[in-house]
């Protein structure tokens, strides 16, 4: 267990690099599986969950190359990767790695439209909801996949290849949109996607695919049409950056107080969180380096939120929104609509003096005056990210998949990393 010790109490103010989005890095790499030729991704981030992905994908037979530093790149510069799936060696995926990551259940879809067959584990449990996987086995069985479910492994064939369907969301899902345009890429005819993701990260992907030689229309919409082909080619392709780390850093500064330059930042990516943001009072400008957050003074209005599907508020700045919040003048109401359980945090910030009630999937936050240090826990995947390398001594999959190592940061004599805010 990492442990970081925080000094707090000071206005932030600096630059800071935003990295590719892991959200859109993930799925990327799972669409090499699509394809005997090399894709080629740029900007990807140093993350534990890439570096676990990394391995998963190799234990498949995908190799990747990533390409060393280049003189001057910044210690958390994005990364490029080649990946190469010309031989899949095997199509299981086994619990012991699904479960440390739920996007790597993803690799069922192309497994399967590529191989004719897959046995991926079920992901298992998840702290921020029972999180199903039901609409990916409709995107599978939509496209002709006959599925069994045994000894906690989804089992996947289809002999005859995958056929273009039209697949309907009862419910909107990132995950699901993106198993059904990495997987009707490679099913023969039209596929047709309704209900479908908005983010954009579901576009970055559709953009690698037709790069790829997809044919898709409408990504970026809720209705997306696929024509499948036989076969995809490599390409070369960028990540976007990653607008949950940019929302992260503009509440930070929103909450400290100070300037920051949040470089390489689009202000597309996250308008409802950036509008909300301005609404407590915090400054935010697009410039060329990228969007420049800062809040003198003055106190933090409150301002309710409910998390809803892109275009709206996301869940996954959820948190950190109610953290700020914890410190304004007066009471704001924030609604999580789109996991049951996204609550852990609450007790925690309420360990360094927030003044939080839950009444079902509404929080209400009285701000506080000041916050306290204390020890807290780090429960939700964006109340905590691990960012940079992970301990390669405690991640040995990690060493296994060629991360490379480096010094730890600065430690205090408990083992906390040291980090000045
Ligand atoms: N859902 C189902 N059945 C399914 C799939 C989803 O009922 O088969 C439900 C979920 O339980 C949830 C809702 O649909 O209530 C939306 O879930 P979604 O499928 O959109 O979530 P996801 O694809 O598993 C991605 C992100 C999450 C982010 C959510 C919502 C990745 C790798 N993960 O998850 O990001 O919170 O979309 O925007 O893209 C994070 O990065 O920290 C993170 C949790």
């Amino acid at each position: 267990m990492d442990r970081i010790r925080i000094h707090g109490g000071r206005a932030l103010n600096g630059t800071i690099p935003i990295s590719g989005a892991k959200n859109a890095a993930l799925p990327l790499m799972i669409a090499s599986l699509l394809t005997e030729e090399k894709l080629i991704l740029e900007n990807v981030p140093r993350l534990a969950d890439v570096g676990l992905l990394q391995y998963i994908l190799g234990n498949h037979g995908v190799d990747i190359t990533v390409a060393g530093k280049r003189a001057g790149d910044e210690e958390n510069a994005g990364q490029t990767f080649e990946l190469s799936a010309k031989n899949i060696v095997d199509t299981t995926a086994p619990y012991h790695l699904v479960s440390k990551m739920r996007a790597s259940f993803w690799v069922i879809g192309p497994l399967l439209a590529r191989m004719g067959e897959a046995k991926v584990s079920l992901p298992g449990g998840c702290a921020i909801g029972t999180r199903p996987v039901d609409f990916h086995l409709d995107v599978l069985r939509a496209l002709g996949g006959e599925i069994e479910i045994s000894e906690g492994y989804v089992i996947a064939k289809a002999k005859n290849g995958l056929r273009g369907a039209k697949i309907s969301f009862p419910k909107v899902s990132v995950g699901a949109t993106h198993a059904a345009l990495l997987t009707a890429s490679l099913a023969k005819g039209e596929s047709v996607i309704e209900n479908a993701a908005r983010e954009p990260e579901i576009k970055d992907v559709a953009d690698c695919l037709i790069a790829m030689g997809s044919t898709i229309e409408g990504a970026g919409t809720s209705t997306i049409r696929v024509q499948g082909r036989d076969k995809l080619n490599g390409a070369r392709h960028s990540v976007l950056p990653d607008r949950i780390e940019t929302g992260t850093y503009a509440m930070a500064v929103a909450m400290t107080g100070g300037d920051v330059m949040l470089a390489g930042a689009r202000d597309d990516l996250l308008v409802a969180a950036l509008d909300t943001l301005r609404g407590t009072g915090t400054k935010i400008t697009m410039t060329n380096e990228g969007l420049r957050v800062s809040r003198n003074g003055s106190g933090i209005v409150p301002v309710d939120v409910t998390t809803e599907p892109f275009p709206g508020f996301p869940t996954d700045l959820q948190a950190q929104f109610m953290a700020l919040m914890s410190r304004a003048k007066g009471t704001s109401r924030i609604r999580e609509t789109i996991f049951e359980n996204r609550f852990m945090h609450v007790q925690e910030l309420a360990r360094l003096g927030a003044n939080i009630s839950l009444d079902g999937e509404t929080a209400i936050v009285q701000g506080v005056e000041k916050l306290k240090g204390a020890p807290v826990m780090a429960t939700d995947l964006r109340a905590w990210r691990n960012h940079g390398p992970p301990r390669l001594s405690s991640r040995p999959w990690l060493r296994a998949a060629g991360a490379e190592a480096r010094p730890l940061r600065r430690l205090d004599r408990a083992g906390n990393r040291l980090i000045r805010v």
